[in-house]
Parts: C-alpha cells; sequence; structure tokens
C-alpha cells in the first residue's frame, strides 16, 4: 500500500519522482506529494487524488533540486486530503511513509512542541525524528534514534534541508529498494520504479537504515553498526509496465495469461518423460516423500487460488491433508500443524503485511514454508525456506488475473512433484502434466473466440447491482474467485457459493434486482450442478451459465466454451469470469484498473 519513490543526483529530481510515482500509482492514489531541495531550500507539493493532480501544480512551479523524496498514499490515519498527503513535515525534515506507526498516539502525546497539522500517524514520526535532531546530531542518528522509540511497520524515506546530500531510508515489513546508478541513486518502494534507470539494486532488509548519497551508500543497523549490502540486477522490462495499446493494464493481464502461463510452466513439465522439475524447494526427496499435510495461506485472489489448488492436491496425492485459510486469519488462532506439514505461502507482490505475519508465526511453529510468488526479490520470497517463484511478470492492475492463474498452476505442480516422488502411479499423474501443458492454447482460445461474445454479454448484466456465483468442487474457489473479481472492478455485491448450499439459504436472494452466474463442467458432478440451476430458474433466476458443455443448458444466457480439457477447465472458465468481470466494469464506467477503496498490495493490516 502507497508508493516511495527518491532521487539524488545531477538531474532534476522532480522527473524520476514524477514518474516513479506514476508508475507506483497502482499501490494508492488517493493523494501524491514531493519535495524537493535546491540550495538547501525545500519545494513541496502535494494534491489531493490521483497522480494527475500533483502533475498540475508542478507544472505551474518546478524545482530544479537534485534531491528529492516522494509518495502516492491509500490512507490509513486520516482521510485523504492535501494536509494529510506525504512528504509530511517537522522543521528542516521531510518524510514519505509506508505501513502503521501503532504506538503513534503515545509519541504524540510526548511531543508538545510541535503543532500538529495532520491526522496521520506518519507527522508524529516526522516530529519525533526533528525532536532529536538538534544542531551537533546528524540526520541518520535522528532518525535511528526515533526508530528505537517507533512501534509498527514502516518503509521510510527523509530528507533535511540541512543536509541536502543524502536521503536515509528505513525499513521494518514494508518494502523499500535502493536503485545504484552512475553518480544517482534512487529510492523506491517497488522495483517498477527503477526499470529504465538503473538495474542493479539493493533490498533494504528489515531493521536497516541507509544513507544514500549521489556516489553510494551506507547501510547499518538500528544500533548504529555497519552491514554490507548486496547489489541485486533486477529483470524487469519496460515493456511489462506498459499498457502496450490495451485500453487497461487488466485486459493487456487477461490477455497475456497464454504466455505468463508459459513462462510458469517453463522447463518444469515434461510431457514426454511425465516429469515435474521444480528448482527453487530446497527440499531433499526425503523431505517430499515425509508430506502429510499441506497448509496454505493467502490474502484476497492469492487465497482463492490455494482453495482451488486444495482441491487438486488432494486428488494427486495420496492420503494428503490439506487446510487453506485467510492469512489474516489465521495468524492469530492457535493453531496448530500436524507433523510432516509444509506450507505455502502464496502472494503475488510477496508484501501482503497479513501473509508476511502468518509466513513468521507458521515459522515459528518448525514447519517448512514455501512460496508460491510472482514478485521477484519480495520480502515473502527472502523469508520463505523455499519455493515457487510463478513468473507471470509485473501485475499492475489492481485485481489479479494472470497471478491467479499462474499460482494454482504452480501448486498443482508441486503436488505432482510429491506425487512423484512417492512413487505415484504415471497414469494418475500425465494427464494434469498433459493438461498443464495445453492449457496456455485453452485460455488463448477463449480470448481470442469467446472475447466478443463475452463482452456483449457484460452489457446485458451491468445494470444489476447483485450477483450470486455458484459452482461445485473446483468450481467453488473458482465461483468466488468470479466474485471477487465482479465486485473488485464493478461494484456489483457478489457472492460465490457452493452449488449444493444455495438451497441451504441463498437461493432466498433470488429476484429481479439479482443475476446468477452458474459454472458447469462436464464431469460426473454435472447433473447436480444443472439441479441447482433448476431451482434457480424455477425461482425466476437470471442465470448466465458458462460451462465446458455443448449439451443444451436451460438458462438466461449460456456461453459454451469448447475446450478439449477435463481437469483443468474451471482455470478456462475462470478467463472467462475475467473477461466478464472486466466488460461489466467498463460499460459501468469504472476505472477499471485503479477501483475505489482498494490498492495492489496491502503492505499494513
Ligand atoms: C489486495 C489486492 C488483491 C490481492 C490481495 C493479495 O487485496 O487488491 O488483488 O489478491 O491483495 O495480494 P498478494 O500480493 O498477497 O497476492
Amino acid at each position: 500500500m502507497c508508493g516511495i519513490v527518491g532521487y539524488i543526483g545531477d538531474t532534476p529530481a522532480q522527473d524520476y519522482l514524477m514518474n516513479g510515482l506514476h508508475r507506483l500509482e497502482y499501490r494508492g492514489y488517493d493523494s501524491a506529494g514531493i519535495v524537493t531541495i535546491e540550495n538547501n531550500t525545500a519545494t513541496l507539493h502535494r494534491a489531493k487524488g490521483k497522480v494527475v493532480e500533483l502533475d498540475k501544480l508542478i507544472s505551474e512551479k518546478s524545482s530544479n533540486g537534485t534531491v528529492g523524496i516522494g509518495h502516492t498514499r491509500c490512507a490509513t490515519h486520516g482521510e485523504p486530503s492535501e494536509v494529510n498527503a506525504h512528504p509530511q513535515q517537522s522543521g528542516d525534515i521531510y518524510l514519505v511513509h509506508n505501513g502503521i506507526i501503532e504506538n503513534y498516539r503515545e509519541l504524540k502525546a510526548e511531543l508538545k512542541s510541535h503543532e500538529f497539522v495532520s491526522e496521520t500517524d506518519t507527522e508524529v514520526l516526522t516530529a519525533l525524528i526533528d525532536s532529536f535532531y538538534d544542531a551537533d546530531t546528524q540526520l541518520v542518528d535522528a532518525v535511528i534514534q526515533a526508530l528505537q522509540l517507533t512501534v509498527g511497520t514502516y518503509g521510510i524515506a527523509v530528507i533535511s534541508s540541512r543536509e541536502p546530500d543524502q536521503i536515509v531510508v528505513a525499513r521494518s515489513g514494508s518494502p523499500l529498494i535502493i536503485g545504484v546508478g552512475e553518480g544517482e541513486t534512487y529510492i523506491a518502494s517497488d522495483a517498477s520504479a527503477l526499470i529504465g534507470h538503473t538495474d542493479q539494486a539493493v533490498y533494504l532488509n528489515d531493521g536497516e537504515v541507509a544513507v544514500c548519497r549521489r556516489d553510494g551508500i551506507d547501510v547499518v543497523d538500528l544500533a548504529s553498526r555497519p552491514v554490507s549490502a548486496k547489489v541485486e540486477t533486477i529483470e524487469i522490462d519496460m515493456q511489462a509496465i506498459q499498457k502496450q495499446g490495451f485500453d487497461h493494464f487488466l485486459l493487456k493481464e487477461i490477455s497475456e495469461q497464454p504466455r505468463t502461463l508459459r513462462s510458469t510452466l517453463s522447463g518444469r513439465i515434461d510431457v514426454k518423460s511425465g516429469l515435474v522439475k521444480l528448482g527453487g524447494l530446497n527440499m531433499t526427496d526425503e523431505e517430499l516423500r515425509a508430506i502429510e499435510h499441506i497448509t496454505i495461506i493467502g490474502c484476497g485472489t492469492a487465497y482463492y487460488a490455494g482453495l482451488l489448488a486444495s482441491y487438486y492436491l488432494e486428488h494427486i496425492v495420496d492420503g494428503l491433508t490439506i487446510d487453506v485459510a485467510f492469512a489474516s486469519e489465521l495468524r492469530y488462532r492457535s493453531f496448530h500443524l500436524p507433523k510432516n506439514t509444509v506450507a505455502l505461502v502464496v502472494s503475488q507482490s510477496g508484501e501482503t503485511a497479513d501473509t508476511l505475519a502468518c509466513l513468521r508465526e507458521i515459522k515459528k511453529r518448525g514447519v517448512k514454508t514455501l512460496g508460491i510468488i510472482n514478485a521477484v526479490g519480495s520480502t515473502i520470497a527472502r523469508e520463505v525456506d523455499g519455493g515457487i517463484y510463478v513468473h507471470a511478470g509485473p501485475e499492475i492492475s489492481v485485481a489479479s488475473t494472470k497471478a491467479f492463474t499462474s499460482q494454482t498452476a504452480a501448486m498443482i505442480m508441486f503436488g505432482l512433484v510429491i506425487a512423484q516422488t512417492k512413487g505415484a502411479d504415471a497414469k494418475d499423474t500425465l494427464p494434469y502434466i498433459q493438461e498443464l501443458a495445453a492449457l496456455p492454447a485453452e485460455i488463448e482460445k477463449v480470448i481470442t473466440n469467446y472475447q466478443k461474445q463475452i463482452a456483449e454479454i457484460a452489457t446485458r448484466y451491468a445494470d444489476y447491482n447483485h450477483a450470486l456465483y455458484f459452482g461445485r468442487d473446483t468450481l467453488y474457489p473458482t465461483a468466488m474467485e468470479g466474485a471477487l473479481k465482479l465486485k473488485e472492478i464493478s461494484y456489483i455485491q457478489a457472492e460465490g457459493y457452493a452449488a449444493g448450499e444455495l438451497k441451504h439459504g441463498p437461493i432466498a436472494l433470488v429476484d429481479d434486482s439479482f443475476f446468477e452466474v452458474g459454472l458447469l463442467i462436464d464431469n460426473w458432478l454435472y447433473d447436480k450442478t444443472l439441479s441447482s440451476l433448476s431451482e434457480v430458474n424455477a425461482r425466476g433466476g437470471h442465470i448466465f451459465a458458462i460451462t465446458n458443455s455443448a449439451k443444451k443448458i436451460e438458462a438466461e444466457t449460456v456461453l459454451h466454451i469448447d475446450t478439449k480439457l477435463d481437469l483443468l477447465a474451471p482455470l478456462v472458465l475462470n478467463v472467462a469470469q475475467q473477461l466478464f468481470a472486466y466488460y461489466v466494469a467498463v460499460a459501468r464506467g469504472n476505472d477499471v484498473d485503479q477501483p475505489r477503496n482498494l490498492a495492489k498490495s496491502v503492505t499494513v493490516e
């Protein structure tokens, strides 16, 4: 949540800052600000609303300062407003912050000489640093003293008009990356801001503070002891973060799934030999054979990917038990995990605060953790014992689409690796491998052959305010993910339900203000789901059925998707749901890529 940028070099800082804020806007977009320093004088600009509002201010009054920091916000403490926007100021100090300072009330009560103007916890931290920043103290030391008293999460960048040749950054639970250029140093809370500027970066660890200068950086811990910083190469290309002719990132990301899924599968599955190989698990065959239980955690779409994968995993691995939990719930439960458990930690961004905290709770119990992560180098990816990078490329649109498909595929591959290590019969695992190999092309068919029809169907349902999604077995989590997609971007209230449960409550909702999305695949449960459909029909429902079956279905609208897949058909149907949600949101005139009240990566609780 929120985006941080910073620059110190020999060109006007505001160029990188503004460009970076636009790139990070998907992480928060209710207000934004930058401050630059020139000749010991700071120029501060802040605006409520999207970064474009800040653009308007900057174009009127630009600054040549070659050092500066910026921020795009997703409000936690204090409503979106200019005064609550970052950078926050106290004396000579300006600060941008991601995270939450939990003890800000106590700290504020002590800071009697500071006149607070905002409602933010960030201003409290700024004033606290300022309270230590007397004439004999260097900025970095004032920052360290303040952080020693701070409880909570933070990624911060701080500058002072008194010491304009440095930016001090620090992190605890909220990502911060330092880009190393030639005579220039860049700060970003997300690698996408650095692309095109430098591919060399230092990922700051929790508890570290760095002084960033034009010609290098010094990293210390909170006891001021030097820490050696490892410079890593970032591998994201510019195209990956551009719309490339699509109207929205969301449509681009839905459409690129055949390619991104191929990257997920590449070099890992082999239909000929019937084998699956995963390089980063860091587990011996003996450890894999010993697995008896898998616990899967995630939030939002990552959780639904875990839920869908759990149906496959218990089918693929004989005798395996599985549970799936919202990370935000499990982290506070007094949970026990059976021996020989492996935890799968699913996260697109690798930064979600609840997922990270839950990972740490699981690690305390001595359980092996594997990440199913998209963002390379992210905090969760660095803290797990091993894992599978899903390689779906940067996901910019707030609603997650391509990550879901790749995460599910990655977890299925993990199941296949366990099964094959435990000596499963190839005839049981090969169908999955064959279907995984065929999946990218089958998804491509949905995008190419059905998109127009789906866009037209979407216009018919765009004026409803309630929707009920239902399916059975693997289609139940698929229905929940479909409902989540619709509610996130169209603001239509949508619930995903197990088809068999409709009669236990939700069917009471059916009336003309609702439409229902029924998911069916032609398998042993087809007739049962058809019965649920009939029950809804009989009560005057407005059903949009999505199916891989060619059989005639009684429903207001039916989308027959021709696919040769059977086991993995839910992932094909899900792409149709993604397109449906997209076109409904477009028809309603919504901001598809940056829906209201949401942010791409929730790094606060
Ligand atoms: C936010 C996003 C969702 C995402 C969830 C989990 O709520 O808006 O799209 O599914 O976080 O994010 P993660 O990065 O952990 O997968």
